[in-house]
């Protein structure tokens, strides 16, 4: 069992050695990607409709990677965004990208969990994303809500976490994993499938964190939230007619008071 800064050290130093990879692939799955954003373009995210009209305000992207099609499509809805990530390598490639496209994006390195260089009370929004990178939800909270100015909004999306243990094969539902075990998963990263799919092989340990809907609900209300709506979106997925019948992807709006 490693000590929390060594999970984060081993977090950061993957997605170093990874980021220019992954946007590459990027660009290869989204090849009009820098045409999409200089055009308006926002994608289709599930999520992005929950808040109603963000024109004007203050949103902070918590994760945002090299590609940050979140955080573009924040800006082209009207947003004030200011957008982080952990990985040095992830912002600089965000902001040239942005640079490039004449977008107004603040791009910030930060620990989502701590968000050290966002001062408090200086958001209307936080949009929250890919938890199983954090490993203590409940700091990680607690700063999402500092952030916030008194009334604003907390829009958490991910996979639902009981999707993230299923699989299936030939029609059939199998739990790969228990839902409950809370430990740390330690495994060696090669890509993710797009990453594959291109050819790009990384071959570095890392770690991923699981949390429960209890413990990603109970994390927002207990950091002074108040919950407005969770949102469950059904899993239309060809040739999985069992995991169709399952939630896919969650989000929650919570307020800060
Ligand atoms: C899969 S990418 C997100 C890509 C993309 N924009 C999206 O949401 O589809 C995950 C990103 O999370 C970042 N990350 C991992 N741990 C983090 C943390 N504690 N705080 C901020 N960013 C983190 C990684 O550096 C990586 O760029």
């Amino acid at each position: 069992m490693k000590s929390k800064e060594e999970n984060a050290h081993l977090i950061r130093t993957m997605w170093e050695a990874y980021h220019s990879d992954y946007f590459e692939c990027c660009l290869k799955s989204f090849p009009n990607y820098y045409e999409f954003f200089t055009g308006g373009g926002v994608i289709d995210d599930f999520s992005f409709s929950l808040l109603g009209d963000v024109k004007g305000m203050r949103l902070l992207d918590t994760c945002c990677a090299g590609d940050a099609v979140q955080a573009f499509s924040w800006h082209n809805l009207g947003a004030k965004v200011t957008a982080c990530d952990i990985s040095p390598a992830a912002i600089d490639i965000a902001r040239n990208n942005a640079e490039k496209m004449g977008l107004d994006v603040d791009f910030r390195v930060a620990d989502a969990q701590t968000l050290a260089p966002i001062p408090d009370n200086s958001q209307d929004v936080v949009f929250a994303t890919y938890i199983c990178w954090y490993e203590d939800l409940r700091l990680a909270c607690r700063n999402w809500h500092r952030v916030l100015k008194p009334g604003g909004r907390l829009l958490y999306r991910g996979v639902h976490p009981v999707a993230a243990v299923l699989g299936e094969e030939g029609g059939k539902l199998m739990v790969e994993e228990e839902y409950f075990d809370r430990k740390p998963d330690y495994y060696q990263f090669d890509a993710t499938p797009a990453g594959r799919k291109y050819g790009v092989n990384v071959d570095k340990p890392t770690v991923n964190f699981r949390h429960t809907l209890a413990d990603i609900i109970n994390a927002i209300c207990d950091a002074g939230f108040t919950l407005e709506r969770v949102v469950e979106t059904k899993a239309e997925r060809e040739g999985f007619p069992q995991l169709s019948m399952l939630p896919h992807e969650m989000a929650v709006i919570a307020k800060a008071f």
